[in-house]
């Protein structure tokens, strides 16, 4: 697209993908069933301040093994918007995809696939890559499955995704092939 540039993440850029995390996880946790009542206590406004601080820090400690890209609009009205993001990382024995998130206006543009792309191409070539998506984020998984992943057949439960029913979301694990 071209009004958007995408480039490593500066750690001024924590407060803009903490607003981007939220808003497109909101239709995440929709389409996996939530309600807007938990979705909001998911997201208090403390906790998202805080998140927004200990990610400052985060990127301001990054070295070359954690890949945080971001997509910025260059716009003079929106000019440095924060209206993507993908989180990749390297470890000794896999890589990982963390995160990718667009904003709602921006799905089904290809901005998701470019920020994949990219940090895909910043990871180590001889390593698979692992990734956890909701097993409801059927948007999430087709994207996945879209880019060459399949499903390892591990499914996980996480306490920290737990609705107000008490059932927690059902994380499926994604593995992407040398
Ligand atoms: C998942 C998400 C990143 C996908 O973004 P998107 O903008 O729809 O994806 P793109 O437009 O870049 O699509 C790239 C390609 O994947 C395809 N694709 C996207 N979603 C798909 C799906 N559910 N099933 C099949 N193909 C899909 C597109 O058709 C496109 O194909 P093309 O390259 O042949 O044109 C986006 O919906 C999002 O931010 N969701 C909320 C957060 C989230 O779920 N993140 C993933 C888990 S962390």
């Amino acid at each position: 697209m071209n009004n958007i540039k995408i480039e490593k993440a500066s750690p001024s850029d924590a407060y803009g993908i903490q607003s981007l995390t939220i808003e497109s996880s909101r239709e995440m946790y929709k389409l996996c069933g939530w309600t807007e009542e938990e979705i909001n206590n998911h997201f208090p406004l403390e906790k998202a301040q805080k998140a927004a601080e200990g990610l400052e820090k985060g990127i301001a400690n990054f070295t070359d093994d954690n890949i945080l890209l971001v997509a910025k609009m260059t716009d003079d009205n929106n000019e440095g918007k924060v209206v993507g993001c993908c989180f990749a990382e390297k470890h000794e024995d896999k890589n990982t995809i963390e995160a990718l998130y667009v904003m709602p206006e921006f799905k089904g543009a290809g901005l998701a696939k470019e920020l994949y792309d990219k940090a895909h191409g910043l990871l180590d070539k001889n390593k698979d890559t692992y990734l956890d998506v909701f097993s409801l984020n059927s948007r999430g998984v087709g994207f996945y499955k879209k880019q060459g992943f399949t499903e390892t057949g591990k499914k996980t439960f996480d306490e920290r995704f737990k609705g107000s029913n008490g059932e927690m979301l059902e994380i499926t694990e994604m593995i992407l092939l040398v």
